[in-house]
């Protein structure tokens, strides 16, 4: 059946083309200035929240799962954490609050069985935690979720919002109906210059969230309608949705969030803040270099800090996150200025953001998936020249100074974030780095050459490498004295990392250097720098390589998962169509082995990049399967004389697309498919593909790598003759 999306969704995904677009470093061009000159214009929206706005949200946790004591529970979180203390002071009730009628006279209601005592006396206990109180709404018919919108009733709700002492209003951008006569972005314009006059009508200071550019992410239009959303209110979400609590892979969600938010630095002004959404610090799947990544990063952009977890169980490191006063005065900087790129590389970015007292804050964030050393200089920084600077990092509250220089060995996804004033002060020790290059060569394997770097005013002595692997790697040598190293001067040491033989699949092995030194006191100091290495071993076959889901029995639909939404094509409907264990399956040209395995287990590869052991020769490599996502990714063959090419694999939906998508070919079709409640059939048949890959003639095929694309999934391989 095809899904049909919330128009919210469909607005992330669309965005998600962009991405290369709003790469990091693009600037994007300043809103029209039409938009303040426009006529009927509104007066410039009060400077309700003159920092970024900070607090808590239930969304991205719970979603619809909230009643009065998740929300208060929260609220008392944020005062007991400390973290209202430290600036965390709005608690903004999200969709799904209220009921999905308004009451006879118009007015919006809570949902009673949710928020029995009603939401003023929500906010009266949320002021009484001396918190701010946040309410969502939306300006289209009706909210995201279903419930009431504010459309033509902007006074009433606003006035409603007031008399329940609302500080703060989110207005979703969900179901705006698009009136004649009027483009898309007008109609948006209308229903939000309406709200925010309404807001103003109150005389109630409301901080306003507009939702209208996450709406247009992609479009066109796009920065004309963060202009007008600058003037209507305080922040603007301008693109897709964070992921949420309960998504698999949310670094690659702050990561996006990130990449489109970075490039917006022109459209922000102080005052008026760019919204990449919630903080994730405090879910499960992130790790500590993530979470604090991602902290750093808004921090960095001037963005709200509005986590959105669930607070009641935070763990003392995602608290730590969190309440890094340093990392939050970044933020809350009074200059109001985002953060921009300043050095752009492979995996990395330098950010730079200008801070009231003449410092910069200076972020070196590293996005790729294995460590690097990233260098950048005060002046690209955009700090005056001075006699040195001083760097305080302010996540791990050590203090350097360096002549100029600003390096540091970064893990993956990890960012330092360092305070850097100018200063000839050469009070702290001096700044060092550890870098690491692989200089191996066919007769050498595993060979890398460890650098030292002194960055500082004063010479390091009594210099010691030590280098850190996981059991059963071994370094050699793992110890080695450092000569003597001047002031801006370096000394290296050549070492040869082996480790065993991985299991099939990708191994990702972590190696740490440390230098331990002696600089103008007797203390030792330390620097460390990791090495990423990254191992793949092919599977010895495509059945070794299963990993997903794809057929399930009627009697026991629970298992499937072929869509990642627990659905999965039916044993008994495959049987019918002859797709039985083993059975061969001759289909356009090509002839499969269907898998051995039994519904629900694992029988069918979902392609993530997996390099499977295959053998062949012929004119293409053929392929039986089917995707649940609507994608297609490459392949790359490698052959038995180390040559590779690559071609371009996609298979049509197996309900709901050209069943000739991608150069694809029906198989065979099944008449229904599994639903976690049972089998079902939406009118429509689930198919099973094949398709090709061009093979280079006279070549012997030695492997097979499956596209990263995990929609699709991979039933058989064979070669065409
Ligand atoms: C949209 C918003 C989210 C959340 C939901 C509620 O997706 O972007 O932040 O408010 O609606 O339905």
């Amino acid at each position: 059946m095809p899904t049909a999306f919330p128009r919210w969704l469909r607005a992330a995904v669309a965005c998600c083309s962009t991405l290369a677009a709003v790469s990091a470093g693009t600037v994007l061009a300043q809103p029209a200035a039409a938009s303040s000159a426009a006529p009927g214009a509104v007066a410039q929206y009060p400077d309700y929240s003159p920092t970024p706005p900070m607090g808590w949200n239930d969304w991205s946790y719970y979603q619809c799962g909230i009643d009065e004591k998740t929300i208060l529970g929260n609220a008392q979180a944020l005062v007991t954490t400390g973290l209202a203390r430290k600036g965390y002071d709005t608690v903004t009730i999200d969709d799904c609050w209220m009921s999905q009628q308004r009451d006879a006279k118009g007015d919006l209601v809570a949902n009673p069985a949710l928020f029995p005592d009603g939401m003023a006396y929500v906010g009266q206990q949320l002021h009484k935690l001396g918190l701010k109180f946040g309410i969502y709404e939306d300006a289209g018919t009706s909210t995201c979720g279903g419930y009431p919108g504010s459309l033509d009733h902007w006074q009433q709700d606003a006035d409603l919002f007031a008399s329940w002492d609302v500080d703060y209003v989110k207005l979703d951008g969900c179901n705006v109906p698009t009136k004649a006569g009027e483009t898309d972005e007008q109609s948006y314009r209308d229903t939000y210059t309406a709200m925010s006059r309404a807001l103003l009508n109150t005389r109630r200071h409301i901080v306003f969230s507009i939702s209208a550019p996450a709406y247009f992410q992609g479009a066109a239009n796009w920065d004309s309608v963060i202009g007008w959303s600058a003037q209507l209110g305080n922040l603007w979400r301008e693109g897709a949705d964070i992921a949420l609590g309960q998504d698999p892979d949310k670094w690659s969600s702050i990561d996006y969030n990130y990449s489109y938010n970075v490039g917006l630095t022109a459209l922000q002004r102080p005052g008026r803040w760019n919204d990449p959404d919630f903080l994730l610090a405090g879910d499960s799947g992130l790790s500590q270099d993530e979470i604090q990544s991602q902290v750093s990063l808004w921090a960095m952009m001037a963005a709200p800090l509005i986590s959105s977890t669930d607070l009641t169980h935070l763990s003392p490191t995602a608290l730590a996150v969190l309440g890094n006063r340093d990392v939050i005065a970044v933020d809350q900087d009074r200059l109001g200025i985002q953060g921009s790129v300043v050095q752009h590389g492979a995996g990395y970015d330098v950010l730079s953001k200008p801070l009231a007292d003449g410092d910069r804050a200076v972020a070196l964030f590293n996005s790729s998936d294995s460590a690097q050393t990233i260098s950048t200089t005060a002046a690209q920084a955009g700090l005056p020249v001075a006699g040195g600077y001083k760097l305080d990092d302010l996540v791990s509250k050590t203090a350097t100074n360096t002549t100029g220089v600003i390096a540091a060995g970064v893990p993956p996804h990890a960012t330092v974030l360092y305070r850097v004033h100018p200063t000839a002060d050469h009070g702290p020790a001096p700044a060092t780095a550890i870098s690491w290059r692989d200089v191996s060569t066919p007769q050498l394997p595993g060979t890398y050459q460890i650098t030292l770097t002194d960055n500082g005013t004063v010479p390091l002595t009594d210099g010691r490498l030590q280098i850190s692997a996981p059991a059963g790697w071994t370094v050699a040598p793992d110890t080695v004295a450092l000569p003597r190293v001047a002031p801006g001067g370096t000394a290296s040491a050549t070492v040869t990392v082996r480790g065993p033989q991985g299991a099939p699949g990708t191994t990702v092995t972590t190696i740490t250097a440390t230098a331990s030194y002696r600089a103008h006191s007797s203390k030792v100091d330390t620097v460390s720098g990791e090495q990423t290495i990254v191992q793949t071993v092919p599977y010895p076959s495509l059945a070794a390589a299963f990993n997903d889901v794809g057929a399930t029995d009627e009697s026991d639909t629970t298992p499937g998962n072929f869509d990642g939404g627990g659905d999965s094509y039916s044993s008994q409907a495959l049987a019918k169509a002859g797709a039985t264990a083993g059975a061969t399956i001759s289909a356009n040209g090509l002839s499969f082995t269907w898998p051995a395995a039994a519904a629900g287990a694992n029988d069918n590869v979902s392609a993530t990049g997996q390099e499977i052991t295959f053998s062949g020769q012929g004119q293409a490599l053929g392929f039986l399967g089917a995707e649940a996502g609507f994608t297609s990714g490459t392949v790359t063959v490698t052959y038995t004389d180390g040559t590779a090419s690559t071609g371009q694999l996609g298979f049509p939906n197996w309900c709901c697309a050209p069943t000739d998508a991608y150069g694809a070919k029906t198989a065979f079709t099944t008449d229904h498919r599994n639903t976690p409640s049972g089998p079902a059939n939406y009118g429509t048949s689930y198919g099973v593909f094949t398709n090709t890959v061009p093979l280079t003639p006279g070549k012997t095929v030695r492997s097979v790598t499956l596209p990263d694309a995990p929609a699709i999934h991979v039933f058989a391989l064979t070669v065409q003759p």
